[in-house]
Protein backbone atom coordinates (compact mmCIF):
# COMPACT_ATOMS: atom_id res chain seq x y z
CA UNK A 1 0.00 0.00 0.00
CA UNK A 2 0.88 3.92 -0.51
CA UNK A 3 1.45 5.85 2.04
CA UNK A 4 1.91 9.66 2.95
CA UNK A 5 3.16 10.94 6.08
CA UNK A 6 2.91 14.87 6.73
CA UNK A 7 5.53 16.60 8.77
CA UNK A 8 9.84 17.26 8.45
CA UNK A 9 10.99 16.48 11.59
CA UNK A 10 13.21 13.72 13.02
CA UNK A 11 9.77 12.32 14.35
CA UNK A 12 8.74 11.97 11.04
CA UNK A 13 12.20 10.93 9.71
CA UNK A 14 11.89 8.34 12.18
CA UNK A 15 8.33 7.06 11.34
CA UNK A 16 9.53 7.32 8.06
CA UNK A 17 12.64 4.84 8.97
CA UNK A 18 10.05 2.71 10.79
CA UNK A 19 7.39 2.60 7.75
CA UNK A 20 10.23 1.94 4.73
CA UNK A 21 10.58 -1.58 6.93
CA UNK A 22 7.22 -3.02 6.97
CA UNK A 23 6.58 -5.27 4.32
CA UNK A 24 3.09 -4.09 3.86
CA UNK A 25 4.66 -1.17 2.21
CA UNK A 26 4.91 -0.19 -1.21
CA UNK A 27 5.56 3.53 -1.89
CA UNK A 28 6.12 5.96 1.26
CA UNK A 29 5.63 9.83 0.64
CA UNK A 30 6.57 12.27 3.25
CA UNK A 31 5.29 16.10 2.81
CA UNK A 32 7.42 17.67 3.24
CA UNK A 33 9.76 15.73 4.79
CA UNK A 34 13.93 16.56 5.05
CA UNK A 35 16.90 14.76 3.82
CA UNK A 36 16.56 12.15 6.40
CA UNK A 37 13.45 11.34 5.16
CA UNK A 38 14.18 11.39 1.66
CA UNK A 39 16.16 8.11 2.03
CA UNK A 40 13.22 6.50 2.84
CA UNK A 41 10.83 7.56 0.53
CA UNK A 42 9.76 10.09 -1.73
CA UNK A 43 9.50 13.63 -0.37
CA UNK A 44 7.02 15.97 -1.82
CA UNK A 45 6.03 19.68 -1.61
CA UNK A 46 2.93 19.13 -0.40
CA UNK A 47 1.14 22.04 1.95
CA UNK A 48 -0.67 20.62 4.78
CA UNK A 49 -2.68 23.41 5.42
CA UNK A 50 -4.08 23.05 2.30
CA UNK A 51 -6.51 19.99 2.61
CA UNK A 52 -8.08 19.68 -0.35
CA UNK A 53 -4.40 19.55 -2.19
CA UNK A 54 -3.55 16.96 0.25
CA UNK A 55 -7.17 15.42 -0.89
CA UNK A 56 -5.71 15.54 -4.41
CA UNK A 57 -2.91 13.76 -3.91
CA UNK A 58 -4.20 11.15 -1.94
CA UNK A 59 -6.47 10.14 -4.76
CA UNK A 60 -3.61 10.74 -7.27
CA UNK A 61 -1.31 8.25 -5.84
CA UNK A 62 -3.83 6.26 -4.90
CA UNK A 63 -2.75 6.40 -1.10
CA UNK A 64 -4.08 3.98 1.73
CA UNK A 65 -3.19 5.84 4.96
CA UNK A 66 -1.98 9.57 5.77
CA UNK A 67 0.06 9.30 8.48
CA UNK A 68 -0.05 13.03 10.29
CA UNK A 69 2.96 13.20 12.41
CA UNK A 70 2.53 16.93 13.84
CA UNK A 71 -0.23 18.06 16.02
CA UNK A 72 -1.20 21.34 14.35
CA UNK A 73 -2.81 19.81 11.33
CA UNK A 74 -4.59 17.43 13.65
CA UNK A 75 -6.22 20.68 15.72
CA UNK A 76 -6.59 22.48 12.27
CA UNK A 77 -9.18 19.48 11.07
CA UNK A 78 -7.11 17.44 8.46
CA UNK A 79 -7.80 14.09 9.93
CA UNK A 80 -11.49 15.08 9.14
CA UNK A 81 -11.46 16.28 5.86
CA UNK A 82 -9.48 13.46 4.56
CA UNK A 83 -12.09 10.89 6.28
CA UNK A 84 -14.61 13.05 4.67
CA UNK A 85 -13.26 12.12 1.35
CA UNK A 86 -12.83 8.71 2.11
CA UNK A 87 -9.18 8.33 3.22
CA UNK A 88 -7.65 6.29 6.15
CA UNK A 89 -5.70 8.94 8.02
CA UNK A 90 -3.71 8.01 11.60
CA UNK A 91 -4.50 10.77 13.63
CA UNK A 92 -7.53 12.06 15.84
CA UNK A 93 -10.46 14.04 14.20
CA UNK A 94 -10.32 18.22 15.43
CA UNK A 95 -12.82 17.24 18.28
CA UNK A 96 -10.35 14.28 19.56
CA UNK A 97 -7.30 16.68 19.09
CA UNK A 98 -8.47 18.78 21.72
CA UNK A 99 -6.86 16.74 24.39
CA UNK A 100 -3.36 18.53 22.80
CA UNK A 101 -4.98 21.62 21.44
CA UNK A 102 -7.36 23.14 24.73
CA UNK A 103 -5.34 22.45 28.19
CA UNK A 104 -9.16 23.61 30.02
CA UNK A 105 -10.78 20.67 27.58
CA UNK A 106 -8.80 18.21 29.18
CA UNK A 107 -8.79 19.53 32.70
CA UNK A 108 -12.96 18.57 31.92
CA UNK A 109 -12.61 15.52 30.73
CA UNK A 110 -10.14 14.58 33.63
CA UNK A 111 -12.71 15.97 35.82
CA UNK A 112 -15.61 13.63 34.32
CA UNK A 113 -13.42 10.70 34.33
CA UNK A 114 -11.95 10.76 37.58
CA UNK A 115 -8.65 10.90 36.59
CA UNK A 116 -5.66 12.34 38.62
CA UNK A 117 -4.66 15.23 37.34
CA UNK A 118 -2.99 18.59 39.62
CA UNK A 119 -6.30 20.75 40.99
CA UNK A 120 -6.97 23.70 39.01
CA UNK A 121 -8.86 26.54 38.33
CA UNK A 122 -9.75 28.23 34.63
CA UNK A 123 -10.05 31.85 33.82
CA UNK A 124 -10.72 34.32 31.31
CA UNK A 125 -9.59 38.12 32.26
CA UNK A 126 -5.71 38.66 34.13
CA UNK A 127 -7.33 39.66 37.03
CA UNK A 128 -9.02 37.12 38.21
CA UNK A 129 -6.27 35.14 37.93
CA UNK A 130 -4.05 36.80 38.97
CA UNK A 131 -6.37 37.48 42.74
CA UNK A 132 -6.65 33.56 42.45
CA UNK A 133 -2.52 32.81 42.34
CA UNK A 134 -2.42 35.31 45.37
CA UNK A 135 -4.86 33.45 47.21
CA UNK A 136 -3.29 29.94 46.29
CA UNK A 137 0.77 30.99 46.93
CA UNK A 138 3.26 29.81 44.89
CA UNK A 139 4.75 27.34 43.39
CA UNK A 140 1.69 27.62 41.00
CA UNK A 141 1.93 27.01 37.36
CA UNK A 142 0.57 28.77 34.68
CA UNK A 143 -0.76 27.78 31.34
CA UNK A 144 -2.27 29.34 28.02
CA UNK A 145 -5.07 27.18 26.93
CA UNK A 146 -4.07 26.75 23.13
CA UNK A 147 -1.27 25.34 21.35
CA UNK A 148 1.92 27.46 21.90
CA UNK A 149 4.53 25.42 20.96
CA UNK A 150 5.61 24.33 24.34
CA UNK A 151 6.18 28.16 25.50
CA UNK A 152 2.85 28.60 26.96
CA UNK A 153 3.68 27.26 30.44
CA UNK A 154 5.41 28.58 33.33
CA UNK A 155 6.11 27.15 36.42
CA UNK A 156 6.17 30.24 39.17
CA UNK A 157 8.25 29.79 41.93
CA UNK A 158 6.70 33.17 43.32
CA UNK A 159 3.39 34.76 43.21
CA UNK A 160 5.09 37.85 41.15
CA UNK A 161 6.33 35.14 39.02
CA UNK A 162 2.97 33.71 38.07
CA UNK A 163 1.35 37.31 38.15
CA UNK A 164 4.05 38.42 35.82
CA UNK A 165 3.38 35.10 33.38
CA UNK A 166 -0.78 36.35 33.64
CA UNK A 167 0.39 40.01 32.38
CA UNK A 168 2.52 38.70 29.62
CA UNK A 169 -0.20 35.97 28.30
CA UNK A 170 -3.01 38.62 28.21
CA UNK A 171 -0.51 41.35 27.00
CA UNK A 172 -0.39 39.09 24.03
CA UNK A 173 -3.96 38.29 23.57
CA UNK A 174 -6.52 40.15 25.87
CA UNK A 175 -9.37 37.45 24.76
CA UNK A 176 -6.60 34.35 26.40
CA UNK A 177 -7.96 31.66 28.84
CA UNK A 178 -5.29 30.37 31.34
CA UNK A 179 -5.47 27.56 32.98
CA UNK A 180 -3.74 27.94 36.99
CA UNK A 181 -2.60 24.39 38.66
CA UNK A 182 -0.98 23.50 41.86
CA UNK A 183 2.50 22.22 41.11
CA UNK A 184 2.85 18.74 41.40
CA UNK A 185 6.14 17.15 42.64
CA UNK A 186 7.53 14.13 41.05
CA UNK A 187 9.57 12.35 38.11
CA UNK A 188 8.47 12.83 34.36
CA UNK A 189 7.69 10.56 32.47
CA UNK A 190 6.03 10.17 28.92
CA UNK A 191 3.51 7.50 28.36
CA UNK A 192 2.41 6.63 25.01
CA UNK A 193 -0.87 4.42 23.53
CA UNK A 194 -2.18 3.70 20.59
CA UNK A 195 -6.28 4.12 20.66
CA UNK A 196 -8.75 2.66 18.12
CA UNK A 197 -11.69 5.01 19.96
CA UNK A 198 -12.27 1.77 22.37
CA UNK A 199 -9.10 0.10 22.62
CA UNK A 200 -6.23 1.05 24.38
CA UNK A 201 -2.62 -0.02 22.68
CA UNK A 202 0.14 0.50 25.30
CA UNK A 203 3.29 1.32 23.64
CA UNK A 204 6.03 2.49 25.96
CA UNK A 205 7.74 4.87 28.04
CA UNK A 206 10.49 7.34 27.16
CA UNK A 207 12.10 10.55 29.67
CA UNK A 208 12.50 13.79 27.60
CA UNK A 209 15.21 16.35 28.45
CA UNK A 210 13.12 19.97 27.84
CA UNK A 211 15.59 22.41 29.05
CA UNK A 212 18.20 23.27 26.87
CA UNK A 213 20.94 23.45 28.95
CA UNK A 214 22.52 20.58 31.33
CA UNK A 215 21.02 19.78 34.96
CA UNK A 216 18.07 20.94 33.35
CA UNK A 217 19.03 24.74 33.39
CA UNK A 218 18.07 27.75 30.22
CA UNK A 219 14.35 27.73 28.50
CA UNK A 220 11.85 25.53 27.97
CA UNK A 221 13.02 23.76 24.19
CA UNK A 222 11.35 20.96 22.34
CA UNK A 223 13.19 18.59 23.73
CA UNK A 224 16.76 17.67 23.89
CA UNK A 225 17.30 14.60 24.43
CA UNK A 226 15.20 11.38 25.51
CA UNK A 227 15.94 7.72 26.00
CA UNK A 228 13.24 4.75 26.39
CA UNK A 229 12.14 2.85 28.29
CA UNK A 230 11.98 4.93 31.47
CA UNK A 231 12.92 3.09 34.23
CA UNK A 232 10.49 5.27 36.64
CA UNK A 233 7.44 3.35 34.25
CA UNK A 234 7.70 -0.02 35.87
CA UNK A 235 5.21 -2.43 35.30
CA UNK A 236 2.74 -1.52 38.26
CA UNK A 237 3.02 2.23 36.83
CA UNK A 238 2.39 1.50 33.46
CA UNK A 239 -0.26 -1.09 34.66
CA UNK A 240 -1.89 2.06 36.71
CA UNK A 241 -1.42 4.33 34.62
CA UNK A 242 -3.57 2.71 31.89
CA UNK A 243 -5.88 1.67 34.16
CA UNK A 244 -6.41 5.32 36.04
CA UNK A 245 -5.75 7.53 33.25
CA UNK A 246 -5.96 6.50 29.69
CA UNK A 247 -8.40 3.64 29.83
CA UNK A 248 -11.01 6.24 31.47
CA UNK A 249 -10.17 9.11 28.52
CA UNK A 250 -10.53 6.72 26.02
CA UNK A 251 -14.08 6.01 27.66
CA UNK A 252 -14.78 9.43 28.46
CA UNK A 253 -13.71 10.46 25.03
CA UNK A 254 -15.77 8.02 23.72
CA UNK A 255 -19.10 8.74 25.42
CA UNK A 256 -18.92 12.43 24.27
CA UNK A 257 -19.15 10.90 20.68
CA UNK A 258 -15.90 12.05 20.12
CA UNK A 259 -13.91 9.12 20.46
CA UNK A 260 -10.34 9.20 19.93
CA UNK A 261 -7.98 7.57 17.16
CA UNK A 262 -4.73 7.82 16.75
CA UNK A 263 -1.31 7.69 19.41
CA UNK A 264 -2.21 9.56 22.75
CA UNK A 265 0.81 10.61 24.66
CA UNK A 266 0.18 11.45 28.24
CA UNK A 267 2.76 13.67 29.62
CA UNK A 268 3.06 12.35 33.52
CA UNK A 269 4.40 13.29 37.10
CA UNK A 270 5.04 10.10 38.95
CA UNK A 271 4.14 11.80 42.52
CA UNK A 272 4.34 10.24 46.22
CA UNK A 273 0.62 9.48 45.50
CA UNK A 274 1.16 7.66 42.12
CA UNK A 275 0.70 8.71 38.36
CA UNK A 276 -0.81 11.93 37.67
CA UNK A 277 -1.47 13.36 34.34
CA UNK A 278 0.06 17.01 33.25
CA UNK A 279 -0.91 17.02 29.60
CA UNK A 280 -2.03 14.77 26.80
CA UNK A 281 0.05 15.53 23.07
CA UNK A 282 -2.28 13.91 20.29
CA UNK A 283 1.07 12.77 18.18
CA UNK A 284 4.07 11.51 19.01
CA UNK A 285 6.57 13.17 21.19
CA UNK A 286 9.80 14.35 19.00
CA UNK A 287 12.40 13.35 20.25
CA UNK A 288 10.43 10.32 21.79
CA UNK A 289 9.28 8.74 18.92
CA UNK A 290 12.89 8.13 17.31
CA UNK A 291 13.73 6.03 20.65
CA UNK A 292 10.35 4.33 20.32
CA UNK A 293 10.91 3.71 16.56
CA UNK A 294 14.58 2.44 17.22
CA UNK A 295 12.85 -0.03 20.15
CA UNK A 296 9.63 -1.01 18.30
CA UNK A 297 9.95 -4.75 16.69
CA UNK A 298 6.67 -4.79 15.02
CA UNK A 299 5.32 -3.91 11.87
CA UNK A 300 4.43 -0.37 12.51
CA UNK A 301 2.37 0.24 9.31
CA UNK A 302 0.16 -2.25 10.71
CA UNK A 303 -0.33 -1.13 13.97
CA UNK A 304 -1.18 2.35 12.56
CA UNK A 305 -3.49 0.47 10.69
CA UNK A 306 -5.40 -1.59 13.22
CA UNK A 307 -5.70 2.06 14.51
CA UNK A 308 -7.50 3.34 12.64
CA UNK A 309 -9.78 0.59 11.51
CA UNK A 310 -10.20 -0.54 15.30
CA UNK A 311 -8.59 -3.58 15.26
CA UNK A 312 -6.00 -2.32 18.24
CA UNK A 313 -7.58 -5.75 20.30
CA UNK A 314 -6.11 -8.25 18.15
CA UNK A 315 -2.46 -6.25 18.16
CA UNK A 316 0.13 -6.53 20.26
CA UNK A 317 3.74 -4.00 20.23
CA UNK A 318 6.79 -6.07 20.35
CA UNK A 319 10.12 -4.34 21.69
CA UNK A 320 13.52 -4.43 22.23
CA UNK A 321 14.70 -4.82 25.51
CA UNK A 322 17.62 -2.31 25.00
CA UNK A 323 17.58 1.13 25.68
CA UNK A 324 17.19 3.38 23.20
CA UNK A 325 18.68 7.08 23.39
CA UNK A 326 19.18 9.83 21.62
CA UNK A 327 21.25 13.08 21.79
CA UNK A 328 19.41 16.71 19.96
CA UNK A 329 22.34 18.29 17.90
CA UNK A 330 20.94 22.07 18.18
CA UNK A 331 22.06 25.19 16.44
CA UNK A 332 24.09 27.51 18.91
CA UNK A 333 21.50 29.95 19.95
CA UNK A 334 18.21 27.68 19.98
CA UNK A 335 15.35 28.30 21.45
CA UNK A 336 16.36 31.65 21.08
CA UNK A 337 17.18 33.35 17.49
CA UNK A 338 19.74 31.03 15.39
CA UNK A 339 21.48 31.27 12.22
CA UNK A 340 20.67 28.86 9.68
CA UNK A 341 22.73 27.75 6.37
CA UNK A 342 26.08 26.36 8.45
CA UNK A 343 27.51 23.34 6.84
CA UNK A 344 27.36 19.91 8.82
CA UNK A 345 30.08 17.29 7.69
CA UNK A 346 31.25 13.70 8.73
CA UNK A 347 27.40 12.46 9.26
CA UNK A 348 28.40 9.23 7.42
CA UNK A 349 30.98 8.26 10.08
CA UNK A 350 28.83 9.65 12.98
CA UNK A 351 26.07 6.93 10.76
CA UNK A 352 29.09 3.67 11.14
CA UNK A 353 28.98 3.33 14.38
CA UNK A 354 27.51 0.55 15.94
CA UNK A 355 24.29 0.31 17.21
CA UNK A 356 24.09 4.50 16.37
CA UNK A 357 21.23 6.19 13.94
CA UNK A 358 20.80 9.59 13.27
CA UNK A 359 17.20 11.01 12.33
CA UNK A 360 17.45 14.45 10.41
CA UNK A 361 15.48 17.28 12.37
CA UNK A 362 16.19 20.75 10.70
CA UNK A 363 18.67 20.00 8.14
CA UNK A 364 18.75 21.07 4.39
CA UNK A 365 20.86 19.74 1.36
CA UNK A 366 22.72 22.19 -0.99
CA UNK A 367 24.16 20.48 -3.90
CA UNK A 368 26.68 17.83 -2.00
CA UNK A 369 26.53 19.18 0.95
CA UNK A 370 24.68 19.10 3.89
CA UNK A 371 23.10 22.54 5.96
CA UNK A 372 21.45 23.29 8.92
CA UNK A 373 17.61 24.57 8.64
CA UNK A 374 16.22 24.96 11.73
CA UNK A 375 16.60 24.66 15.53
CA UNK A 376 16.65 21.26 16.34
CA UNK A 377 19.37 19.58 13.21
CA UNK A 378 20.02 15.99 14.37
CA UNK A 379 18.70 13.47 16.62
CA UNK A 380 21.99 11.51 16.95
CA UNK A 381 20.33 8.25 18.29
CA UNK A 382 22.33 4.45 19.78
CA UNK A 383 20.89 1.39 21.28
CA UNK A 384 22.53 -0.84 23.38
CA UNK A 385 21.57 -3.49 26.35
CA UNK A 386 22.21 -0.87 29.25
CA UNK A 387 22.11 3.01 29.32
CA UNK A 388 25.57 3.67 29.70
CA UNK A 389 26.59 2.28 26.94
CA UNK A 390 23.68 3.60 24.83
CA UNK A 391 24.64 6.88 25.92
CA UNK A 392 28.65 6.33 25.37
CA UNK A 393 27.26 5.03 21.95
CA UNK A 394 25.77 8.48 20.86
CA UNK A 395 28.08 10.79 22.72
CA UNK A 396 30.86 9.15 20.62
CA UNK A 397 28.49 9.46 17.41
CA UNK A 398 28.09 13.34 18.64
CA UNK A 399 31.80 13.81 18.60
CA UNK A 400 32.43 12.49 15.14
CA UNK A 401 30.19 15.03 13.39
CA UNK A 402 31.69 17.78 12.07
CA UNK A 403 29.78 21.04 13.05
CA UNK A 404 31.12 23.83 15.08
CA UNK A 405 27.66 25.69 15.17
CA UNK A 406 25.95 23.39 17.05
CA UNK A 407 25.47 22.18 20.64
CA UNK A 408 24.34 19.51 22.64
CA UNK A 409 23.15 19.02 26.38
CA UNK A 410 25.81 16.85 27.58
CA UNK A 411 23.46 14.82 30.44
CA UNK A 412 21.27 13.24 28.51
CA UNK A 413 19.85 10.14 30.95
CA UNK A 414 21.25 11.00 33.98
CA UNK A 415 18.16 10.51 35.87
CA UNK A 416 18.14 7.28 34.86
CA UNK A 417 22.10 6.37 35.34
CA UNK A 418 21.76 8.04 38.99
CA UNK A 419 18.93 5.46 39.59
CA UNK A 420 21.03 2.70 39.39
P1 LIG B 1 3.16 21.07 29.45
O1 LIG B 1 3.37 21.89 28.22
O2 LIG B 1 1.79 21.11 30.02
O3 LIG B 1 3.74 19.70 29.33
O4 LIG B 1 4.11 21.73 30.55
C1 LIG B 1 5.50 21.91 30.30
C2 LIG B 1 6.25 21.49 31.51
O5 LIG B 1 5.85 22.25 32.64
C3 LIG B 1 6.01 20.05 31.92
O6 LIG B 1 6.82 19.17 31.22
C4 LIG B 1 6.36 20.10 33.40
O7 LIG B 1 7.76 20.07 33.57
C5 LIG B 1 5.88 21.45 33.81
N1 LIG B 1 4.52 21.39 34.38
C6 LIG B 1 3.35 21.57 33.72
N2 LIG B 1 2.32 21.45 34.56
C7 LIG B 1 2.83 21.20 35.79
C8 LIG B 1 2.26 21.01 37.08
N3 LIG B 1 0.93 21.08 37.29
N4 LIG B 1 3.09 20.77 38.11
C9 LIG B 1 4.42 20.75 37.92
N5 LIG B 1 5.02 20.92 36.74
C10 LIG B 1 4.24 21.15 35.67
N1 LIG C 1 9.31 16.35 23.33
C1 LIG C 1 8.08 16.83 23.82
C2 LIG C 1 7.01 16.90 22.85
O1 LIG C 1 7.10 16.40 21.74
O2 LIG C 1 5.97 17.47 23.16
Amino acid sequence: MNVLLIGSGGREHALAWALAKSSRLTRLFIAPGNPGTAACGSNVALDAKDHAAVVAFCKAENIALVVVGPEAPLVAGLADDLAAAGIKVFGPSKAAAQLEGSKAFTKVVCDAANIPTAAYARFTNAAAAKTYVFEQGAPIVVKYDGLMAGKGVTVAATVAEAQAAIDALYANEPAATVVIEECMVGEEASFFCLVDGETVLPLASAQDHKRAFDNDQGPNTGGMGAYSPAPVMTPAMEARTLADIVQPTAREMARRGTPYRGVLFAGLMITDEGPKLIEYNCRFGDPECEVLMLRLKSDLLALLLATVDGTLGAEQAEWHDDTALTVVLATKGYPGSYATGSEIRDLDKAEAMAGVTVFHAGTRREGQSLRANGGRVLCVSAMASRVEEARARAYAAVGAIDWPEGFCRSDIAARALNRS
